[in-house]
Parts: C-alpha cells; structure tokens; sequence
C-alpha cells in the first residue's frame, strides 16, 4: 500500500525547495543549445502526439530531482491502486474507475458482486445498439419519421466533457461524413437556454438525452421538465423523445418514462464521465458508436503510458510535476490552456471544471489542512483568438501565468486556402511557435512600453490532426495530469464538496426561508 504523505513532508520535496537556482527560460532556449534543448525535451503521448516543455523552467537537475519527487511520492503505486479498485476517493468512500471504461490496466475490478470493466463494456454495447437503431431508422418518432438531431440535457461533468468533444470532432465527422446526427446541448437553468436550443431545433425529430449521474440536479430536472413541456406542446409524447443516463441508485433509474436509461455508476466522478455512458450516449448517435470506440482507444493508450513509472516518459505525470513546482516553487497561481485548433473551442472549460473541482481544496485526503498552494486557475481560449485579447497580461502583465499549448500539423477539413503564399492553417502554427519564443524570450525595447521581459514559461502537445484517438488521448492526458497532481498535493480530487453551500442557500431562497444579506439580494430579483 502506498503512503498517503502531504508534499512538504517528502524529502525530495524539501531538496527542491531548498534549491534557489532558478532555470532562465531565457537564456535556456538562445542559439544552438537553445534548438536543440527544444528538440530533446520532449515525451511521446498516445496517438501520435508529443509533449514539448522546453519551453519551461526546468534543466536536468530539476528534472532528475522531479523523478526523484515521483517515485518518493509513490505516483505509479497510487495510480495502481486507484484503477484496481481502492477507496480513492477518501470523502465519499468511493472507489475511482473512470479508466475503466476505457481499458482494463490491471486486476479485475469487482464492486457490488459485479465486474465493473464488464459492467461500463455492456453499457456501451447497449448504447451501440441504440444507436445503430436509431441511425437505420428502426428507433422512430411516432410518426415512424428519422430522429436527426439529438440534444444532450445535463450540467457540469454532464455536459462539459461530452459538449466539448462533440464539438471537437463536428468538423472532423462532416469532413469524413460520419456526422450521423447533430448534437445540441442544454445546461443552465436560465430558460433562455433551453428555449434558444428549442427554438432552433425541431421537436419532432429530435431524441433528448437526460444526463444525470445524480439524478437530482436542480437544472437538470428543470430543463427536463421544460423540454417535456415543449414536447408536449407540439403534441408528441416525451417519453418517445428521451432517454435517460444516470446512475442504477438514483431517481431516474426508477423512471419508467424513458425510451431508454443507460448506466453509469458512483465510481465515475461527473467531471471524469465523458468516457462513460455520459459522453457515450450522445457521442455514439452524433457520430456513431465506432467513432465513440475510438475516442475510447485513444484514451487507453494514454491511460496505458502513464504507467511508465518514468516520469521523463511519462507526459502526464511530467506535466503533473512541472505543474506543481510552478505552483509551488514559482508562485504561479493560473494555468492558460490555449488550443491552437478551433474544434478545442470548448476544452478549455471542460479542463477548468476538471482540474479545478478536483484540485481546489484546502484539505488534504484525511480532511486536515494543507499549508501549501493546491491547483491553479484555470482559464482559456483558443488561439489565435485569445492573441487578440488577454494575451496583453500574458506577456506584459505582472504576473506570470503558464501556458498549455496544443496545437495540430493539419486542420480538420481537408480543404484550405492559400493567401499571401501560406495557408491558414500554416498561419496558426506560425503563431503558435511565435508566441511560445515570445513568452520565452522576450524582447528589449528601451521604450518601457514595447519591452518584453520574456521568461513565461510554456508547453505544448502537438499531434498531426485533431482525430477521435487524438481526442480522446488528449482527455485522459489531462485527467491523468490532474490525478497526478491530487496525489503530490495528498488531495482526494474526487469530491466536490465545495460547490454544495451555494446549492444549500439557492434551495432557502426559492423556499422563502432567508434572512439578512441573503434576503436583501434575493428581493432585488422580485419583479
Ligand atoms: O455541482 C457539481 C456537480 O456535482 C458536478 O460534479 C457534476 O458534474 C454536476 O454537478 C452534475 O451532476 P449530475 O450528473 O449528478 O447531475
């Protein structure tokens, strides 16, 4: 068993924080030596891709001293026992089996008197057959009529990770004509909303996806009921329009008035659901359950590598490590994702509920208080947009934020135009590779205000084209990155009990039980 340890009490924790040497990313990444650290510092990733972090604080001493932090602070055991079934999840007395749905990585899982690999297989098995139904027309509306569009309702773990890849793989899907039916998503619980989704939908043709782990989401229950109002409406009945994903112990489950109900289970946190019937749902009648299988497989693959117990290679567990001594060492208090690929357009958002409902907390696993910085600000956009925007505080502002780039060698279409003798595709990667020496090194200007003191640390994940497996070898980078991380800082980053107090208080305002500034706030909404 491995010892759960707070980060500061680790030895190879305390060298790094006793070194005062600081890596000048500067002088790092000049001349020669400067190509060729940014061609040796580098990690193979799943499908294909590459983790580049020359651009970062780190030399081969802190590097060596990083692995050295890995193995003291038992990432590979730990991640052992998370996808062999342990009570990882500390606060809920969960086990943690996201993984699972994607491979198998070790011993079997048996939870309840059930095969949890087998269990997450014959649900995405169920789902492939709905949905190879509904695409050949032998799952109808009632006036035996095609559904062609699908509308994902949910919130937070359940529309983030699954919205985020629909969108990353549309284009892909409309170029490889594999788009089978288009998705729509309803989250908030502001009616406008649901009512701009069903005001450009059509009602009749469309299958609703309610997605509830829980089953008990305010919103989610809200908009169902709006969405069967308008199905109503327009005559039809919803329970030949839905379907439902939840959990087999929540309400839901025992709702008879779905088409159908697919599974998933309390072991699979909602921000890590995407994989799960969650995603898998939507996905597979977006795109078809094969594109889905292999969004799956590029997410094994890189739930395979990050067991290299090597953190040099290892690209999670390097990012992980990298992650934390910026954090920790450099004072770093945000992390920028900026995908240079327009399909990304919603994975920055998705990443922000991941890392930062799973890393911020201010309790270690055992609920005593950490006296160290946990995870980062999370924010983003792609590029080159956010160039146009908070890019200005990137390079000139007087805190440092560290980059996350992504960025692809071809778009998606296969189709682009040349102007001024390059594409635009090459344009994007030019201002990718730009901006990553910008923030690097900086400029001298003796006008203060063109002066860029350089020194922003950056990396960046390149692959050839944004595919399923590069998607999905992408989403379980990140969620083993983030994992890695819970594990330095002694979190259990599978629990979110910091979102339930303003839960708890919206419910005392909509049963007129307030008092005091919380009376006074909810009365300005009185119309
Ligand atoms: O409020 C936070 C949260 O519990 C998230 O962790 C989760 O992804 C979301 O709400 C939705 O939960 P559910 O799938 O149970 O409706």
């Amino acid at each position: 068993m491995a010892a759960w340890k707070n980060l500061d009490t680790l030895e190879a924790w305390k060298k790094i924080a006793a070194d005062e040497k600081r890596v000048n990313i500067k002088e790092a990444l000049t001349g020669e030596a400067g190509a060729e650290r940014m061609k040796s510092y580098k990690v193979p990733m799943a499908a294909g891709m590459t983790y580049y972090y020359g651009a970062k604080a780190v030399d081969d001493e802190l590097l060596e001293k990083l692995c050295a932090l890995a193995k003291e602070a038992e990432l590979t055991e730990k991640y052992k026992e998370l996808y062999e079934g342990a009570v990882i999840n500390t606060g809920e007395k969960r086990l943690v089996l996201h993984q699972l749905t994607r491979g198998q990585l070790g011993a079997d899982v048996i939870a309840d008197g059930v095969n949890k690999r087998e269990f997450y297989v014959r649900q995405q098995e169920r789902i492939a057959e709905f949905a190879k139904k509904v695409h050949a027309g032998e799952i109808t509306n009632a006036a035996g009529e095609k559904f062609t569009t699908v509308v994902q309702i949910g919130i937070g773990g359940s529309d983030l990770g699954p919205r985020a890849l629909y969108m990353a793989l549309e284009n892909w899907a409309k170029s490889n004509h594999t788009l089978k039916m288009n998705a729509r998503f309803i989250s908030n619980v502001d009616p406008d909303d649901a009512l701009q989704v069903l005001s450009e939908i059509d009602v009749a043709h469309s299958i609703f996806v309610l997605v509830s782990k829980s089953g008990t989401t305010l919103e989610t229950l809200t908009n169902e009921s709006f969405v069967k109002d308008a199905i109503e409406k327009a005559g039809l009945n919803p329970s030949d329009h839905m379907i439902a994903v939840t959990s087999e112990t929540s309400p839901l489950a025992k709702n008879s008035g779905y088409l159908a109900a697919f599974f998933m289970d309390d072991y699979i946190g909602g921000r890590y659901s995407s994989t799960s019937a969650v995603g898998g749902a939507v996905l597979s009648l977006a795109f078809g359950p094969e594109i889905f299988a292999r969004i799956l497989n590029g997410a094994a693959e890189a739930d395979a590598l990050s067991k290299n117990e090597n953190p040099m290679e290892n690209a999670a567990m390097l990012d992980a490590l990298i992650g934390v001594y910026e954090r920790n060492i450099l004072d770093m208090r945000s992390t920028a994702v900026l995908p240079y690929s327009q399909a990304l357009s919603r994975f920055p958002a998705h990443l922000q509920q991941l890392d930062m409902e799973s890393n911020g907390k201010s309790v270690n696993r055992f609920g005593e208080p950490v006296s160290y910085q946990t995870g980062p600000v999370i924010f983003g956009e792609p590029g080159t947009n956010g160039q146009h925007s908070f890019y200005q505080l990137l390079h000139q502002g007087t805190t440092i934020v560290p980059l996350q780039f992504v960025g692809f060698v071809e778009n998606q279409f296969d189709q682009d135009v040349v102007i001024e003798g390059s594409t635009s595709q090459k344009k994007l990667a030019a201002n990718v590779a730009a901006q990553i020496v910008a923030f690097a090194c900086g400029k001298d200007d003796e006008n203060r205000n063109k002066y860029f003191e350089g020194g922003r640390p950056s990396s960046i994940i390149i692959g050839r084209k944004l595919t399923p497996e590069a998607l999905g070898a992408l989403l379980a980078h990140f969620e083993n990155k983030v994992m890695f991380q819970g594990f330095l800082w002694n979190l259990n980053s599978f629990d979110q009990e910091g979102v339930q107090l303003g839960k708890l208080l919206a419910k005392r305002v909509l049963a007129h039980n307030t008092d005091g500034a919380l009376k006074v706030l909810s009365d300005l909404f009185e119309i």
